[in-house]
């Protein structure tokens, strides 16, 4: 079996995890899942980087000890990969045991072939970054988070990087894949090729490290020890353990951030060269998750916290706006709005509108039982477009999930789910169902379309775990989801007398402006207590600082305003029983149905946002309740005389139609 080992990086404990760091371990999950269902042995790697000064400096504020905020702050990963479905295999901490052990004994054997001499080192540190800047005669600030560095001299044990810069630039050569995406190997190639200076690669001002075996004053630099991680989290140092590490060793891809690229592409080969150990296949460098167009980071306030996003969109609905948003590799600006776009757009009305529709008609007209297609009709020019479609999609997918092209990946899944809405309301197969003569044909569509069900979840599992899971039980499949191989994923009759589950809305919609006003409140609960003293209170929501944002200002009224109105001001509601004559799907909108509506003493023309909860034939004859007397408005050009009372359920505020449970004439008054 061949096996698979990816890495994200380790992640600093000094402060909470952000979303930046969770887009990194979100694409590793979404990768090592991919090739779990494509047969590979998989072992993917994530942990926490624990030592250093600002870790030392950070504990001392919070008056506590180096260990016990490590201990605290792994945690955070942790509950925050669970809350993820995050599936890693290994969590490394540097400050396990077996990290230690890993740590000298790389640190050794590179010492043991010559590669590290003790000398004095001076220079300017970034300690936040653990990072030493190049020589300057005036304080220079730090080359990545560029906060101010500090001068420190010290004894220090060196690392000899300048002996690495031939084979360091062969490799380049040798093996281009090693660096991605391309256009940052030239990047990592110039920095090479303008000499490499040896590395101070040992600490005596620092305590909270690992301590030197053979001189125990020095702790081993952080980040030399840090990415050793990539080997003791897989049981290098550990004799009981080697068969695991001979099994995953080297990596076949290691995600970093883009402004990690020098440690993984320069130092870290260089370090392994030094103690004699294959290099991993690739390392990956990624964009930035920007805010407001800067870099999303702690140091300048501005990142999101990923527990915040959880809890408004759950967690499919992130990492599928992660994957989707931004090519793998660029840059990409986080944005309330765009979230909540992909949501309604992509999953709400794309996918779980096919899913939704096909399911519910198989289960009103075949009694839950997927039914099969009639032979002929599959050969005709309509399903075979389908078919060939969904051929090519499979096809797609796998090319641009092993390029890291997750955008395009889920680009080509959406051609082919646009493709299949589009077929079944070409072939409407809510109108075949009224005739008998239909039903074989009727039957084709319904099963084409669940066919179609079945490959696109078994596609999106790796992005879209949980909701994935729960369309496939709707589907009634036997099989788990995960054992499905993607390799072996064809277009064929697997679904044929599935007998479907409880069907559900998996992706409801978001109500925008609701929940800007949800995360403006949260954000700002603590502001909005002081500036309450007032009788009205202007906020501005996320959105006015979001330059795509349409929206601006929330109006908050004061709770001294009344709520309560008079008899006299209800009766001037003229609300009547009602019954829809027939129902049409606003085109260009995916909400808005055209209603005609008789309402005893005439007919209306009522348009109607329930288009996602009701279909068109579900709802002529039903007796309903309009507001009669309401000004009539224009939507979408169409004119709207009048409006349905519905109840608004649920935390998406899911439309649920007013009706009788007598029988009503048309047209009497509700009071
Ligand atoms: N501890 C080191 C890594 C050692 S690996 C042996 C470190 N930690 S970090 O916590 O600062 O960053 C971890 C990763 O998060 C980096 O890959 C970094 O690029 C990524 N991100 C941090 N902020 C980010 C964004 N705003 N957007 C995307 N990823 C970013 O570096």
């Amino acid at each position: 079996m061949n096996t698979f080992y990816i890495t994200t990086p380790l992640y600093y404990i000094n402060a909470r995890p952000h979303l930046g760091h969770t887009y990194t371990t979100l694409v590793a999950d979404c990768v090592s899942r991919y090739k779990k269902m494509k047969g590979y042995k998989v072992c993917f790697l994530t942990g926490t980087d624990e030592h250093g000064q600002n870790i030392e400096r950070a504990a001392m504020d919070q008056k506590v000890s180096p260990q016990e905020l490590a201990d605290k702050n792994t945690e955070e990963y942790r509950k925050l990969w669970a809350r993820f479905g995050v599936e890693y295999d290994q969590f490394i901490r540097t400050t396990d045991r077996q990290h230690h052990v890993a740590s000298r004994e790389i640190f050794q054997r590179a010492f043991d072939r010559g590669f590290i001499y003790k000398g004095e080192y001076s220079g300017w540190y970034c300690i936040p970054c653990n990072l030493f800047a190049p020589e300057a005669e005036i304080v220079p600030n730090c080359e990545v988070c560029r906060r101010s560095t500090e001068r420190v001299t010290e004894e220090s044990y060196f690392f000899k990087l300048s002996a690495f810069q031939g084979q360091l630039l062969d490799l380049y050569r040798q093996s281009p894949e090693f660096i991605n995406p391309p256009s940052r190997r030239n990047e990592v190639i110039r920095f090479v090729q303008d000499g490499l200076k040896d590395l101070s690669i040992s600490r005596t001002s620092v305590k909270w490290g690992i301590p030197l075996t053979f001189d125990k004053s020095h702790v081993i630099y952080v980040w030399f020890e840090a990415l050793v991680g990539y080997l003791s989290g897989i049981g290098f140092g550990n004799k009981h353990t080697r068969d695991q590490f001979e099994t995953y060793w080297p990596a076949q891809m290691q995600l970093v951030g883009k402004d990690i690229i020098r440690f993984h592409t320069v130092y870290w080969p260089a370090f392994l060269l030094a103690a004699g150990l294959p290099l991993p296949d690739r390392v990956y460098a990624h964009g930035w998750w920007l805010k407001d167009e800067t870099k999303m980071s702690k140091s300048r306030g501005n990142v999101i916290n990923p527990h915040i996003l959880l809890n408004h969109f759950g967690s499919d609905a992130v990492r599928y706006f992660l994957l989707r948003e931004i090519p793998f590799g660029g840059d990409g600006n986080f944005s309330y709005e765009a979230l909540i776009h992909r949501v309604n757009s992509d999953l709400a009305n794309d996918f779980g509108n096919l899913v939704s529709r096909t399911l519910t008609l198989i289960s009103r007209h075949f009694g839950d039982i997927i039914p099969n297609p009639s032979a002929d009709q599959l050969s005709s020019t309509l399903e075979k477009e389908v078919q060939n479609r969904a051929v090519l999609t499979i096809e797609l997918y796998q090319k641009y999930m092993d390029e890291l092209a997750f955008s395009k990946a889920l680009e080509a899944i959406w051609e082919l789910l646009s493709r299949t809405n589009k077929y079944i309301n070409e072939s409407a197969p809510w109108r075949l169902s009224k005739d008998p003569a239909q039903r074989s044909r009727l039957g084709t569509i319904l099963f084409t379309c669940a066919e179609v069900s079945r490959i696109t979840t078994v596609l999106l599992a790796p992005v879209l775990p949980g909701s994935c899971s729960r369309v496939w039980k709707q589907l009634g499949i036997q099989e788990e989801l995960k054992s499905q191989r993607l390799d072996q994923l064809a277009w064929g009759q697997r679904v044929v007398g599935a007998n479907l589950g409880q069907i559900t809305a998996v992706f409801p919609r978001l109500d925008k402006e609701v929940i800007l006003q949800r995360l403006f409140d949260q954000s700002n609960s603590k502001k909005k207590s002081k500036s309450e003293k007032s009788n009205k209170t202007e906020i501005v929501t996320p959105a006015v600082k979001d330059k795509s944002a349409k929206s601006s200002k929330v109006i908050v009224p004061s709770e001294a305003q009344s709520t309560t109105i008079t008899i006299d001001d209800f009766t001037k509601v003229d609300l009547r029983v009602g019954q829809v004559v027939s129902a049409e799907k606003v085109k260009g909108a995916d909400r808005l149905l055209q209603l005609v509506v008789d309402i005893g003493t005439e007919t209306r023309q009522i348009l109607a946002g329930i288009a996602e909860s009701y279909s068109t034939e579900s709802l002529v004859g039903k007796k309903i309740i309009v507001v009669a007397n309401l000004q009539a408005r224009k939507l979408r050009g169409l004119e709207s005389c009048g409006m349905l009372l519905a109840a608004s359920v649920g935390h998406e505020g899911t439309p649920v139609l007013a009706t009788f449970l007598e029988e009503v004439p048309n047209g009497a008054r509700l009071k």
